[in-house]
């Protein structure tokens, strides 16, 4: 609970001198950095790299400096995102832990690679956060959540907040939630897309034209999900609203609960999260081999 009711503090002054760095251009690296620099960050204080120039144009656009150097990112900066594939972690990391001093915040968004193994690959009493966004993200509207490491202290993760505010929702959490927030929100997204998707199917079988029923659908999607986040209300008070007695919407959800769509969600999740578990222990075993 203490953890949720962390308020958020923000430093625009700091902010704005902090130097921040990526380690890989992909699209979470840029989602990342679009939201920072809709924030207090100066893209001339960003940098990124990645082995070859095919990503590196939007980063360009952003005004973000880009190298094919790892070792000048981290010389030249104080919060360094790692944001490579998993299995390329242990690569990155011992090709530049003689560069990190304990003046760098180290956040890896590698999806299973642990707190304890980014520790072990980096300097003794290095300062690492994981971190878990979702590719909304890339519109400011993600759902982040991280968990300090053993040396991070609370005003790292302060200034994290801080720092990833424009990417959408922030929240700290215990590292045993990570691949909750992955199953939930990670995967989640495609949970909803298919749900968006079967809504617009619905109504190109009831005879409207799919280009509008997809417009449509998004467009639902988008509002109930911003008037559940703005009213603050539990879905299931919104959803009684909706329910005129013997009206449509309760036919409706009454054909949606025969199909076992509340049981099969929450499954969903709970699958999800134990892959998550499972790719994370292989991720784990794979780097102490
Ligand atoms: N995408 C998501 O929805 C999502 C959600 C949560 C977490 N994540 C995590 O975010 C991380 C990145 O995912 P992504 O989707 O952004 O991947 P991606 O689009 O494939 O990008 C990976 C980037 O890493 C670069 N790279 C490869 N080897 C490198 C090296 N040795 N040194 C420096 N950079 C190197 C690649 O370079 P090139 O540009 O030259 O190919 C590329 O720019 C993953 O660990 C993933 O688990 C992703």
């Amino acid at each position: 609970v203490l953890y949720l009711l962390a308020p958020i503090k923000m430093d625009p002054e700091m902010d704005s001198q902090l130097k921040i760095g990526f380690i890989g251009a992909g699209n979470m690296a840029y989602g990342i950095a679009k939201g920072i620099l809709s924030g207090n960050v100066l893209p001339a204080n960003v940098k990124v790299s990645a082995p070859s120039s095919r990503n590196f144009g939007r980063f360009q656009e952003l005004g973000i400096t880009v190298t094919h150097s790892n070792i000048e990112v981290v010389c030249g900066s104080d919060v360094l995102f790692v944001a490579v594939k998993p299995h390329l972690v242990q690569l990155v990391l011992s090709e530049i832990s003689q560069h990190v001093t304990d003046r760098h915040i180290i956040v890896s968004v590698a999806a299973g690679v642990t707190l304890a193994t980014l520790e072990e690959l980096l300097p003794e009493n290095s300062v690492a956060i994981r971190l878990m966004p979702n590719l909304p993200c890339v519109v400011q509207e993600g759902a982040l959540l991280f968990a300090r490491g053993s040396h991070a202290k609370q005003e790292d993760g302060a200034l994290l907040r801080s720092l990833l505010h424009r990417c959408g929702l922030v929240e700290e959490g215990p590292e045993a939630w990570i691949d909750i927030h992955t199953g939930l929100s990670g995967s989640g997204v495609a949970f909803v897309y298919l749900f968006a998707e079967a809504l617009a199917e619905g109504a190109v079988k009831m005879g409207m034209p799919s280009a509008l029923a997809h417009s449509i659908a998004s467009q639902t999607v988008l509002g109930a999900g911003r008037l559940l986040r703005d009213s603050g209300k539990h879905p299931a008070q919104l959803r009684s609203e909706v329910c005129t007695p013997g009206g449509t919407t309760i036919y409706g959800l009454h054909t949606l609960e025969q199909g076992g769509v509340r049981a099969s969600t929450m499954s969903a999740v709970e699958s999800a999260t134990e892959r998550a578990r499972e790719l994370g222990r292989k991720a784990t075993a794979g780097s102490r081999k």
